[in-house]
């Protein structure tokens, strides 16, 4: 329900979700080692909008940041038309009628009203310290542009909530300019082939803010769909909202223990792949060794030192070793409708000792019922033979 508006936006390629600041406070917080000397680079934000770069000028002291560049993007419909933070007079004339985005770069930030915290009132004074400036951008922004990515490539750490339509170029590019980055996006990014290839090579991890909580993003004005309203602003809930990056996380270096003995009855193989099927991922038997069908939900808790990813179980990521015809079943009963391999998903006989649902498919030859599995990883163990 509460992604139905995600979905929805997703499909129109609205990507105006502005990020709270308590979600990113957070997340940041099990991270400040890695700032320490480091050049941060927002490039998806709007310095007057965004929260990233308020938390990063707000805590640049803090984090003992060497330098903090944020870039807007002149196709975001909130630019200018929010209340400016700043009071910087001269760049608002400059820009007037035109949809140039803004780059600010901060060297240095006082603690102006000298009450030992930097807080957003000095943050207002940044821009009247020689050191730091706030100019247009030459270009509209864009994380691709010659101009962005001449940014990206004197930065250390990327740290933002990119467009989620453009999620895949966007890790893409951070990949190819082998930076460090720390990104909100969509747990429905975890089955891209891209982003599950890096997955695999333990390129990229899930972060710390609990996966199966999701956030809540402020959204423009004119939005006519939203969930609540805070101090006037609208806001969408967005239930499968997670944190990527490739910094250390230390859920990922921690063992999991498991209770479950295996058992042929509790753990049914898959018909069309050698794995057996592992609906829960506390419910890995500690002692099979091999190839397993887990949830995706197991790569927030994936410890590449104690299992191995081995492929998507789906269609086009790994052999699937039967090809039947089966009829497609809707509430158990007949459709009239055919398919090969269950729409190219894993899938196992049906068992009405365990099965909750009514199976979905009938083998057209052998009348024999399954159930379809669809979003499987397969791992193993590391250090054991398949
Ligand atoms: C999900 S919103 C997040 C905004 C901000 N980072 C935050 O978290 O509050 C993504 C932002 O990226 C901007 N955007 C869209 N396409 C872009 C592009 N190609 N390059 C840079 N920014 C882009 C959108 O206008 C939007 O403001």
């Amino acid at each position: 329900m509460a992604n139905e508006l995600f979905d929805k936006a997703k499909k129109n390629k609205k990507d105006e979700f502005y990020t709270q600041l308590p979600d990113i406070e957070a997340e940041l917080r099990h991270y400040q080692e890695h700032f320490r000397g480091k050049v941060v680079f927002c490039n998806c934000d709007d310095p007057y909008e965004s929260y990233f770069f308020k938390y990063f000028a707000m805590n640049f002291n803090h984090l003992g940041l060497k330098k903090l560049v944020a870039t807007g993007y002149a196709g975001s419909p909130v630019a200018y038309q929010q209340l400016f933070l700043f009071d910087v007079k001269c760049i608002k004339e400059s820009n007037h009628g035109t949809k140039r985005p803004y780059k600010i770069e901060i060297n240095e930030v006082g603690d102006a009203n000298a009450d030992g915290a930097v807080d957003l009132s000095d943050v207002e004074q940044l821009i009247k310290n020689g050191k730091n400036t706030l100019t247009l951008l030459e270009g509209d922004g864009d994380f691709r542009s010659a101009e962005s990515i001449a940014l990206l490539k004197q930065a250390d750490i990327v740290v933002t909530n990119p467009p989620f339509s453009l999620f895949r170029e966007y890790v893409a590019q951070l990949v190819e300019y082998n930076k460090s980055f720390l990104i909100i996006g969509n747990t429905n990014a975890l089955t891209y082939k891209e982003i599950f290839s890096l997955f695999k090579k333990n390129r990229i991890r899930t972060g710390y803010t609990n996966f199966n909580v999701g956030m809540y993003f402020f959204v423009p004005a004119n939005w006519e769909e939203y969930h609540r309203v805070e101090n006037g602003r609208k806001m969408v809930r967005v239930s499968t909202s997670c944190w990527f990056t490739n910094l250390d996380v230390q859920k990922h270096k921690e063992f999991l223990t498991f209770h479950k003995h295996y058992s042929p009855d509790e753990y049914p193989r898959y018909v069309n792949y050698d794995a057996i099927e592992v609906s829960k991922t506390a419910e890995i038997p500690y002692d099979y060794d091999g190839e397993m069908g887990v949830p995706i939900t197991f790569l927030d808790k994936f410890n590449p030192d104690q299992f191995e990813i081995v492929a998507l179980g789906i269609v086009g990521s790994i052999e699937f070793s039967s090809e039947r015809k089966m009829e497609i079943l809707k509430d158990g009963k007949t459709t009239g409708k055919y398919t090969v391999n269950a729409k190219g998903t894993l899938y196992r006989k049906y068992n009405p000792d365990i099965d909750s649902k009514p199976p979905a498919f009938k083998d057209v030859e052998t009348g024999e019922l399954f159930s379809s599995i669809y979003a499987r990883i397969i791992i193993k163990r590391k250090g054991t033979k398949k």
